[in-house]
């Protein structure tokens, strides 16, 4: 897909269709009180098409409800269609409304033969700031073009659509221009964290992730790549880590990507990943239904590769350090039992209660291992609890963590780049949850409150710099039915989150 800027007046567009937003007015002063209003650009085109517009709006009641959109065929224009684009009121219009708006311009193009689109949504409130319209379209736009039909024999028909233009004024243009460079960058991202998600466990495994890892790094500019295999993790005593991998016929491995854009000095900003292949659940097997969706439980690692892919399009001036904790969890003869105890790479000792609870073994001695990098901060990222859907569904992703401004820094990041996440408190009061009577700890809790003491276990290896945990259960995938598959979730929210590093 191409993205490009233009300028120039609407009325000499070369497009298929152009989309233009409507609005209502509510202003009960006006002798147009209620009445479905174009904006000026919307205006101009009327103008030349002989009102063509202002009738059908009147004699179709065209809607300017935010989430409908209606399409008009053009004669002898250089472009063919208009798409008139509900908005609802102009003063009310919020990030919610745009939403709504693109998902109805989405559908309205869906199955359509168009090839060019051209988008003049300049004259939206500025509330809606041109710039976030760019990155949400762009990213909703090819989020519906994704198809992931590398096993089928029959493959997805290509879209016709090739080309989207965004109509801008003249002093938009230059921070247009680099929402797009961001929005491509992010797609390109998202699909490698769907792509990967979607693979399945017998092809996407540990060694399959790290070699991925590899290929970036050789193929990017600023990237260097470490792979450390079983044997060198049992000399840095990482006994957590490798009570999940032992069961397992595929080899564990933990991934270290670096990006070097910053000062040689400057701490680095770390994304720790969980990169189960697929968890079965291990001896505390899992029920069988469902259980091929356990392929996913490497979309936290998926999501560091994504962000990472990302990283290497735009280049920002900062230093980021990934690690991806990559391991398959089995049952097998020598697979972790109920009740073994392990000793982590900090020493703290585990007792393994419930081998289910895999997620947080890999990660904590990833989280050990990051400690050398002195980080200025460390985010880590995981498909860790199912608790996490029933508190916060599919639509939101949990963040908990030693560090207030940085939670506060992860929520704005997910608000400004559409990819939400809420906190979930991690006070002292829920850490006796995973007292053990035999070992320092144990991974799991009580009852309640799943995805905190998950989060618990895992502050108890982050004391020595600013940390935040992102449960991504929920958000990750999409479950079942004909949307089945992985959504690239978090890659907006963690890009935008270093990028907003890079500008502070
Ligand atoms: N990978 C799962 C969490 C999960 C469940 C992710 C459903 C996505 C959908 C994790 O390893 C797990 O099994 N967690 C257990 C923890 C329990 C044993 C304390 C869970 O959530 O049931
Ligand atoms: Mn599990
Ligand atoms: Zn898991």
């Amino acid at each position: 897909m191409n993205y490009t800027l233009q300028t120039e007046k609407l009325l000499n567009t070369h497009s298929d269709c152009i989309c233009l937003p409507l609005f209502i007015n509510n202003k009960s002063d006006s002798n147009k009180a209620n009445s479905q209003v174009l904006c000026s650009l919307g205006q101009q085109i009327d103008e030349a098409c002989e009102n063509m517009l202002s009738k059908a709006i009147e004699s179709y009641s065209i809607s300017s409800e935010a989430g409908k959109a209606f399409m008009l065929s053009v004669d002898g224009q250089s472009f063919s269609r208009i798409l008139l684009v509900g908005f609802g009121e102009a003063e009310k219009a919020d990030s919610e409304v745009l939403k709504k708006a693109i998902g109805a311009l989405n559908t309205q193009i869906k199955d359509t033969n168009i090839k060019s689109l051209c988008i003049a949504f300049s004259d939206i409130p500025e509330t809606l700031k041109a710039e976030n319209l760019i990155r949400d379209a762009i990213t909703t736009i090819a989020g519906n073009h994704y198809n992931f039909d590398q096993f089928k024999s029959k493959k997805a028909p290509l879209s016709p659509l090739t080309e989207i233009v965004f109509h801008t004024t003249e002093d938009q243009a230059p921070s247009s221009e680099a929402k797009i460079s961001l929005a491509s960058a992010q797609v390109k991202g998202i699909n490698t964290a769907k792509d990967l998600g979607n693979l399945p466990g017998n092809v996407c495994t540990p060694s399959y992730l790290a070699e991925q890892a590899q290929k970036l790094a050789d193929d990017s500019k600023n990237f260097s790549v470490k792979i450390l295999d079983e044997a060198e993790l049992e000399t840095l005593n990482m006994g957590a880590f490798l009570s999940v991998s032992k069961g397992s016929t595929e080899p564990g491995k933990l991934i270290i990507l670096e990006y070097k854009g910053g000062k040689k000095d400057e701490a680095p900003h770390m994304l720790v990943g969980k990169g189960i292949t697929f968890d079965s659940g291990g001896i505390s097997l899992k029920p069988g239904a469902s259980m091929d969706e356990m392929k996913y439980d490497m979309c936290g690692a998926a999501s560091v590769l994504g962000t990472m892919t990302a990283i290497a399009e735009l280049q920002p001036k900062l230093n980021i350090v990934s690690i991806i904790a990559s391991a398959e969890n089995m049952p097998a003869g020598n697979a972790s039992k109920p009740g073994d105890i392990v000793t982590s790479s900090s020493g703290i000792t585990i007792e393994i209660m419930n081998t289910d609870a895999e997620g947080r073994l890999v990660l904590c001695d990833a989280l050990s291992y990051a400690e050398q990098y002195k980080p200025a901060s460390v985010v880590d990222i995981a498909t860790l609890t199912g608790a996490c859907i029933v508190a916060l569904g599919h639509c939101t992703s949990a963040v908990m963590g030693n560090n207030d401004p940085l939670v506060n820094e992860l929520l704005d990041a997910g608000k400004q780049a559409s990819d939400k996440a809420w906190q979930l408190p991690i006070w002292d009061d829920y850490q006796e949850q995973i007292d053990s009577p035999f070992a320092d700890i144990q991974n799991i809790g009580g009852k309640g409150a799943g995805s905190i003491t998950a989060a618990c276990f895992l502050s108890r290896f982050t004391k020595a710099y600013p940390w935040a945990h992102l449960d991504i259960a929920g958000t990750a995938w999409v479950s079942g039915g004909k949307d089945k598959g992985a959504t690239g979730r978090p890659v907006p929210l963690l890009l935008q989150y270093l990028l907003n590093k890079e500008a502070s």
